[in-house]
């Protein structure tokens, strides 16, 4: 697969997020990165010492649950993956409150003073209803508050395919190898994940397509969704450049 739409590609895409993905993250984000990207969460949150109701949308595994409820905060976790939030409700302690949802669907009122949207969790529909995603966020949030995200940089996706015309990424796992292929297709920047897992004696296939934004489009986007300021920084705290693979956004409602 190396061509076609967000529509073309989703109509084989299948249940990418599944219990082999569940033991790719758990291995790729243990505990000790999961901490260290709440302090960065934390800081562009700007968290002052009060109690703070933060919703995690999506939430996969709600692997911040624990660092969120152990700093204090209420965690509301939603995602539409009835596999993932039934491996979050596995895990977590019963004051955390997970709902099965897609974050179109959520009709949270004001409620939230933090939404985050982390580790490449926006932009897997349409245009259209990715926008609404974001309307939703917004809704969510009480006046002032901050949705934070984290997500891949599409000027550098660019910058990157111009000289190979894709990225392979390989990933050497304990439990096999996990392997995408990205590239863009004529419509615009699509990541296009084909991903096929191979855990010992298990295989599975998944392909998924995301919506990749420069930091200038996905402004807009917030924008039009509401949100009155946007500032994109790099990961490592330093103002973004096209050489960083991925965004950290600040939107304040
Ligand atoms: C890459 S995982 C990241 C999960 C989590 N944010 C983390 O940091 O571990 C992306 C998740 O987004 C969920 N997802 C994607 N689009 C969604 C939507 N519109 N509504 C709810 N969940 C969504 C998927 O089910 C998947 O669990």
């Amino acid at each position: 697969m190396n061509s076609g739409s967000w529509e073309t590609v989703m109509s084989d895409a299948g249940d990418a997020f599944d219990a082999h993905y569940a033991l790719w993250t758990d291995e790729r984000k243990d505990v000790a990165s999961t901490k260290k990207e709440w302090a960065r969460i934390s800081q562009l949150a700007e968290i002052s010492h009060r109690e703070y109701r933060i919703l995690d949308a999506p939430c996969g595994q709600a692997r911040f649950a624990d660092p969120i409820t152990s700093a204090g905060h209420e965690y509301v976790g939603v995602d539409r993956s009835p596999f993932m939030i039934e491996h979050a409700k596995a895990k977590s302690s019963a004051q955390v409150v997970l709902i099965t949802r897609d974050i179109e669907d959520c009709t949270f009122d004001m409620e939230f003073d933090l939404a985050i949207n982390w580790f490449t969790s926006f932009g897997y529909d349409s245009d259209q209803s990715s926008k609404r995603c974001l309307e939703r966020l917004y809704s969510a949030l009480k006046p002032g508050g901050r949705l934070v995200m984290e997500i891949m940089n599409g000027q550098w996706l660019l910058n990157n395919l111009s000289a190979t015309e894709k990225i392979v990424q390989t990933f050497d796992m304990t439990y096999g190898t996990v392997r995408d292929v990205n590239y863009v297709t004529a419509d615009g920047i699509w990541h296009i994940m084909d991903r096929t897992y191979d855990y010992s004696g298990s295989q599975s296939h998944s392909s998924f397509a995301m919506r990749v934004l420069t930091a200038d489009a996905l402004t807009n986007w917030l924008h039009d969704a509401g949100f009155q300021s946007v500032d994109i920084f790099g990961s490592d705290e330093r103002p973004l450049t096209n050489s960083d693979p991925r965004m950290h956004v600040v939107a304040v409602r």
